[in-house]
């Protein structure tokens, strides 16, 4: 059997426009019934002698359903001959919201309905505006109660005019207007003859020319690193990356580049467990990839391919979040940013504007996000990480906030924003600005202590030798009357070179405490020296911004860790530690540390 394609819709509009008939009277046309149904609630009407309504069809599936287990109210299923359509009417706001934004609930597409007679209401424009939000970019307006204004077409064309405009305005571009009659049957499922002026579609139609969005295994290629397995059997370099590949598809062979590091290399080989080796693997599969070179990777990296459309990589975006946490959410706090693999702590860096989903009242002043709050934020994480708007790539633009151990929002990205100013840049200035400088200078230190201060930091995998290395620069250093201090980080805190995944917010934290101390060190005139394990050019960004206006130096032992990043000095493990030693020192005199005893 073929499947078939479905769809969610949602329908949304002001009170009493008729969402409620248009979704009765859709289910009625299209023979989505249940057996008797219309017959029945039609009786029941007569018998109470209330006028029979569309809407009560809902009431009376409600009723039936909810003698079932699971219900979801709110839900309507009908089909055409083309797919299946879920209907979601949506009185309540707030779990509609919850369930779009956490990705429960997936609308495609949405009905507004505005009552001809009464016209554009207050709430037109805020689903407008919600519809925007949440990222459904195919909207169509329906215009009903046309049997009320004597299905005038001018009216139709001042109301869609007027509507037109408030969309533009919110960057929403409607794919059609439809003047309907819910309650008449007009223009719904057959054109209606007393409005011959309308050549577009009737609703149905509208509903089977929206699009689907394309099935997940025919997008760009996202994966999103889990973890990264070291082969241990034949005890070789080899390393497995393993994860869920999130869209589409990769081969043996092709060129890929993780993001945000931008390292580039080629896949050699595919593994899934207990399985035979592959050649090709598509969404959907957890696997593993050996790749033709053993860089350095941290789980939370996308690994794309290289011939296809890009994710987005920046510390800085713009989305929309649903707020459900007790606290309300507000800026300048640490979050806890969960996307795809990604672990990052993220800080609300400007409120562009706040929505109360229950009273949908927008809100251009609000200081914070309280809870059942829709807002348009930007956002800054602490590291960058690759994404892509929620309109392109769905699962890749959904991420969720945890705020004490629990998730307090959820929210989908609309786009990056360009960082150039970022938080640790603003910090640094604020606290040069606050600095209580000592009353001796620089000029002074080095004065006395005949060499400039510098940090100097020793990186390269773990386990290779680098605090040996680092305590032997610092012997030789203070041999040579330079005043140098080596300071294990282990000695700081733990979890700085961790390399499990949740611990990424504890490592953001340590490097924050590592630069700022060694801000300190060199302002007191050392050669302050420490390591750390397998740092990316992020973090030595960080450090180096941390530690200005002093300098750092880089010496990284083994192959190069770094994309773009330029090291001080590459140390050669095969050679002995002297020579290393002498290497650094000599790198360290060709900075200008030591001035011959001049100034
Ligand atoms: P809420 O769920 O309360 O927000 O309302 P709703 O948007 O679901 O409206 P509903 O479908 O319940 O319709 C409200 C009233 O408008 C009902 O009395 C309907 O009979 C009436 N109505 C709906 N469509 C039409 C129409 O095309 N013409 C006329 N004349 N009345 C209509
Ligand atoms: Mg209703």
């Amino acid at each position: 059997m073929v499947q078939r394609d479905h769809i969610q819709i949602v329908i949304v509009g002001h009170v009493d426009h008729g969402k409620s008939t248009v979704i009765g009277r859709l289910l009625a046309d299209t023979h989505s019934l249940p057996n008797g149904k219309l017959e029945q609630v039609k009786a029941m009407c007569e018998r109470n002698a209330r006028p029979f309504e569309y809407a009560f069809l809902l009431d009376a599936l409600k009723d039936e359903q909810a003698q079932g287990i699971t219900i979801d109210t709110a839900r309507c299923f009908f089909k055409t001959k083309k797919r299946d359509y879920i209907v979601l009417d949506a009185p309540g706001h707030i779990e509609f919201l919850k369930n779009m934004v956490t990705g429960a609930a997936r609308a495609e597409a949405a009905l507004l309905v505005i009552d001809a007679h009464e016209g554009i209401q207050e709430n037109s424009r805020r689903h407008g505006y919600l519809v925007s939000m949440l990222g459904i970019n195919q909207v169509t307006v329906l215009v009903n109660k046309m049997d009320l204004v004597n299905h005038s077409e001018s009216v139709f064309e001042t109301i869609r005019k007027e509507y037109t405009e408030f969309l533009t305005h919110i960057h929403v571009k409607p794919v059609s207007f439809i003047p309907i009659s819910a309650m008449q049957g007009e223009n719904l499922t057959k054109r209606s003859s007393s409005m011959a002026w309308y050549k577009g579609k009737h609703v149905l139609e509208q509903l089977d020319a929206f699009e689907k969005k394309g099935a997940v295994d025919t997008l760009p290629f996202r994966f999103p690193v889990q973890d990264i397995y070291k082969f241990t059997a034949q005890n070789d370099e080899r390393r497995i990356v393993a994860g869920t590949i999130e869209t589409g598809s990769i081969q043996v062979g092709d060129a890929v580049c993780f993001l945000p590091s931008g390292k580039e290399v080629t896949i050699s080989t595919i593994e899934a467990f207990n399985m035979p080796k592959k050649s090709t693997a598509r969404a959907g599969e957890a696997v593993g990839f050996t790749l033709s070179e053993q860089i350095y990777i941290r789980p939370g990296e996308v690994m794309v391919r290289k011939t296809e459309p890009q994710p987005l990589t920046s510390s800085r975006f713009k989305a929309n979040v649903f707020w459900m946490g007790k606290a309300p959410l507000i800026p300048g706090k640490k979050y806890k940013l969960k996307l795809a693999t990604a672990r990052v702590s993220v800080t609300l860096i400007q409120l562009i504007s706040v929505l109360d989903a229950s009273e949908l009242e927008a809100s251009h002043v609000k200081k914070q996000v309280d809870r059942h709050d829709v807002a348009e934020c930007i956002f800054e994480t602490a590291k960058p990480i690759a994404f892509d708007s929620v309109s392109t790539i769905e699962s890749m633009g959904r991420f969720v906030m945890v705020d004490h151990y629990e998730i307090a929002g959820g929210g989908i990205i609309s786009e990056a924003v360009s960082d150039q100013t970022s938080l640790v840049k603003e910090h640094v200035r604020a606290r040069e600005l606050a600095w209580d400088k000592s009353s001796i200078s620089t000029e002074e230190r080095i004065d006395r202590y005949k060499h400039r201060a510098k940090f100097v930091l020793i990186t390269g995998k773990r386990g290779i030798g680098k605090r040996r290395l680092a305590k032997a620069l610092e012997r030789e250093l203070f041999r040579e009357n330079y005043y140098a201090y080596y300071l294990g980080v282990s000695s700081l805190a733990q979890g700085i070179g961790s390399e499990a995944p949740d611990d990424t917010f504890e490592r953001e934290n340590q490097i924050q405490r590592l630069g700022e101390l060694a801000r300190i060190m060199t302002e007191s005139g050392l050669i302050f020296i420490t390591t750390i394990s397998e740092m990316d050019d992020d973090d030595i960004q960080k450090l180096k911004l941390l530690n200005e206006p002093f300098e750092i130096m880089v010496f990284n032992v083994g192959p190069n860790d770094f994309n773009t990043f330029e090291v001080d000095g590459i140390i050669d493990t095969t050679k002995s530690d002297d020579r290393n030693v002498a290497l650094m020192v000599k790198r360290l005199r060709e900075k200008e540390i030591f001035l011959d005893f001049q100034i």
